[in-house]
């Protein structure tokens, strides 16, 4: 098996060929068409969004410029939720998912528990396009990687097993790991260990022939037990699209939207005439409703333990969305500028 490289190494010369396997699998652009191309993403993904509407004016395929929008966040070490940088399962271990789905061929593709791949959404496309399957998982996706010339990455930066380690080290004090020394405590691991991070990129768009794609991107849930899977490979819960319809995916805390199908239910809550608005939030509240009929998903108040953002667009280019409790953001582009909105919560806390 090959070992991955280490990262002094990494930095000098594998993220130019992780870049380089970003055009493998994507299409040529085409004519462009006349229609306004938009995109939405998870509120990580101004750039994201950026990057995909410069490529649908330039004609590429809307799922290739959501991809090459998404590989911006999967590359960077400090986003601590998506790709290089990520934070690892409970071993210390960076196990990355991702889907793509094509509006024009209905397509879809994805890979889950992959390690060591900086680029799993690109790998998404090629299972897509490659393979008559829909999904590989862990060392097969991996082995399906390197077939395909991706190179081999270590995931871990410096920052993120800091923080993992500090977990580790004080999850229990009856285990055998000794907590930190106090001086040795940055402020900033603390104030990890006050929340698992659940973040993620979903990015959806609409290319100047009102064709749809998107694609959905993470690290899952930060110390997850190893071989964890989350909503984002999984086509219907964490993206999916009709390109009759609209596009939409999700973050937050995956569990919610396997359990819901969720993406599927905001396209199909547009297919029935509803808004992208109204859309996400009946989403939004059938979750709420629903996920409480689980004590462990359940406040005492009654109201879900944890959070769910979506993002959606229709095919006319309309686009929304929402979240259950305050927080959540999107990054829109709406043909003209880019910008980053607050997301409507179902609840205010
Ligand atoms: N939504 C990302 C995850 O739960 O893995």
């Amino acid at each position: 098996m090959r070992r991955p490289i280490n990262r002094r190494y990494f930095i000098g010369t594998t993220a130019a060929a992780s870049l380089a396997t970003l055009a493998v699998g994507a299409s040529e652009p085409r004519p462009t068409g006349d229609r306004r191309p938009v995109a939405v993403a998870s509120g990580n993904g101004l750039r994201a969004v950026e990057k995909a509407v410069e490529l649908a004016r330039l004609g590429y395929d809307p799922l290739d410029a959501a991809i090459e929008g998404v590989a911006i966040v999967e590359a960077d070490p400090k986003d601590d939720s998506v790709g290089y940088g990520g934070l690892p399962n409970e071993d210390g271990v960076v196990e990355l998912d991702a889907a793509v789905m094509h509006g024009p061929t209905h397509g879809g593709g994805s890979v889950a528990s992959l390690r060591n791949i900086m680029h799993p959404a690109a790998v998404a496309r090629l299972v897509m396009n490659r393979t008559r399957h829909c999904l590989l998982v862990g060392e097969g996706a991996l082995r399906f990687a390197r077939a395909h010339g991706f190179p081999e990455v270590d995931l871990l930066t410096d920052h993120a097993r800091k923080v993992w380690l500090h977990w580790k080290e004080t999850r229990d004090p009856s285990d055998d790991w000794l907590p930190p020394p106090k001086e040795e405590v940055a402020a900033y691991l603390d104030d990890y260990m006050k929340r698992r991070v659940t973040g993620t990129i979903h990015c959806s768009v609409l290319d100047t022939h009102g064709d749809l794609g998107c694609a959905t991107t993470t690290s899952g849930l930060s110390w997850k037990i190893p071989g964890r899977v989350g909503d984002s490979p999984i086509l219907g819960a964490g993206l999916y699209l009709d390109n009759e319809v609209g596009s939409a995916g999700s973050t937050g805390v995956g569990e919610a939207n396997l359990l819901h199908c969720s993406s599927y239910l905001v396209v199909e809550n547009m297919r029935r005439g509803l808004a992208p608005k109204d859309a996400v939030m009946e989403a939004l509240k059938r979750i709420a409703q629903s996920s409480i009929r689980d004590p462990k998903r359940r406040r005492p108040d009654g109201k879900t333990t944890f959070n769910v953002s979506f993002y959606a667009v229709s095919k006319s280019g309309e686009f929304a969305g929402g979240c259950i409790y305050p927080g959540g953001k999107m990054a829109v582009h709406d043909g003209d500028s880019a910008r980053v909105v607050q997301l409507d919560p179902l609840f205010d806390s």
